[in-house]
């Protein structure tokens, strides 16, 4: 059937129009026309699978060998450029949709659109190791990945000469300048067959190298990173985005910090660096406190973290004059947000992962809260993904 894509989905997927009824196909361009095969039929909806295309988009761009069979780059077809306009549109059409928000987004920050991951998790199942399928936990088997860099690409590809039937899972993980990498496999492997493709090599949770963590620098700041620890896995963009947080940090003029969701302390101590406020973080890891801890230490800097639940220590924020915000992809909770609202907290500083529970939380907050700033940084290209600043003052 021939259809025209009219329009992206917040997730990527392209829509059409059969018969009156909304159909979702992955891989499209809006504008393009295209001859599609339905898979699924439901009462309201349909999805399809491309077949061919007639009219090419010109923002359409050559993508990865395993897109099909891997499906998580769902804007891997599409060009930068065209990708960052999506993104702007996607971010201002859920404020529309979704707030009382009058605010514009005009600002989006990119760098590259690949090689940008520091970061990859591997599955194994009966002899096979690569990536789970996006829909299933089909394995599909990969000898690169286009996000990921170099020198995680070339472990990939010494890792596939190895007999590697018994990993369940294989976490790899390098510095941002690639010299330094680390293995956290688990399975019941022998650890012999591993040494020598990392610097760091952690086998069912025993540290089998010298060291447990690798040492990465976002600017002139280092930070350890365990493996069990979160850690920002673009760090180019994350330079950017922690440089925007700090030039208002240095506007506002705050005595103190309060860096909820802190994970290894990396926002709080890049902003405090060289500057004379108090930083105390919160975060619910033990992995990340612990590095938090050690990243005060190797920056030569004072501050405090706190292992626990944001909201549970949420008492604390009216002690300080800004406090920043990092919440997983499910945003605040109400606890934490009825807090802020009660506070006497002058600015916030929220960093998302995810625009609609960032809106949702904003509608929120917009009772007491202007919004002075919301930046976006494509910190995932090639992906729907989008992560944002936003600068919040109390009427
Ligand atoms: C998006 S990460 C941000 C980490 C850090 N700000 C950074 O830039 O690297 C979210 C962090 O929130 C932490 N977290 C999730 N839920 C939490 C909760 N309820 N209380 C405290 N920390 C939480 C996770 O451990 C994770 O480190």
């Amino acid at each position: 059937m021939k259809v025209k894509i009219e329009r992206l989905d917040d997730f990527g997927r392209g829509i059409a129009f059969v018969n009156n009824k909304i159909c979702f196909v992955s891989g499209v361009i809006p504008g393009e026309v295209v001859e599609i095969e339905i898979t699924n039929e439901k009462r309201n909806y349909c999805e399809a699978k491309l077949i061919e295309i007639y009219t090419k988009s010109k923002y359409r761009c050559v993508g990865c060998k395993y897109s099909e069979l891997c499906g998580g780059c769902s804007l891997d077809h599409i060009n930068l450029e065209y990708e960052n306009n999506y993104k702007l549109d996607k971010v201002n059409n859920i404020i529309k949709k979704f707030s009382k928000i009058k605010y514009n987004v005009t600002d989006i920050y990119s760098l590259n659109a690949m090689n940008y991951r520091n970061k990859i998790v591997l599955h194994g199942d009966k002899g096979k190791l690569g990536l789970y399928n996006s829909n299933s936990h089909n394995i599909v088997e990969i000898d690169e990945c286009l996000l990921v860099s170099n020198k995680i690409n070339n472990i990939i590809k010494k890792l596939n000469k190895l007999d590697n039937k018994n990993i369940e899972e294989i976490l790899i993980r390098v510095s941002n300048d690639e010299k330094k990498s680390l293995i956290d496999i688990k399975g019941k492997v022998n650890y012999k067959n591993y040494l020598g493709l990392s610097d760091i090599l952690i086998v069912n949770d025993e540290v089998i190298s010298k060291n447990d963590s690798i040492i990465t620098s976002i600017g002139d700041v280092k930070y350890y990173v365990s493996s069990k620890s979160f850690f920002q896995i673009n760090l180019e963009l994350t330079k950017k985005l922690y440089d925007e947080i700090k030039k208002n940090v240095i506007k506002l003029k705050p005595k103190n910090i309060l860096d909820l969701y802190c994970g290894t302390g990396s926002i709080g101590i890049y902003v405090c660096n060289g500057l004379d406020i108090d930083l105390v973080g919160i975060d619910n890891n033990p992995s990340n406190i612990s590095d938090a801890f050690r990243n005060l230490e190797l920056n030569k800097m004072k501050g405090n973290f706190i292992l626990g639940d944001v909201s549970k220590n949420i008492n604390l924020i009216n002690d300080y004059d800004l406090v920043i915000v990092d919440p997983p992809r499910s945003g605040l909770d109400k606890k934490t947000i009825n807090s802020l609202i009660s506070s006497n907290v002058k600015n916030v500083i929220y960093v998302s992962c995810d625009p609609i529970t960032l809106v949702r939380d904003l509608d929120l907050l917009s009772y007491k809260y202007n919004i002075n700033s919301i930046k976006l940084f494509n910190m995932f290209p090639r992906t729907y993904h989008c992560e944002s600043i936003t600068v919040l003052e109390r009427r």
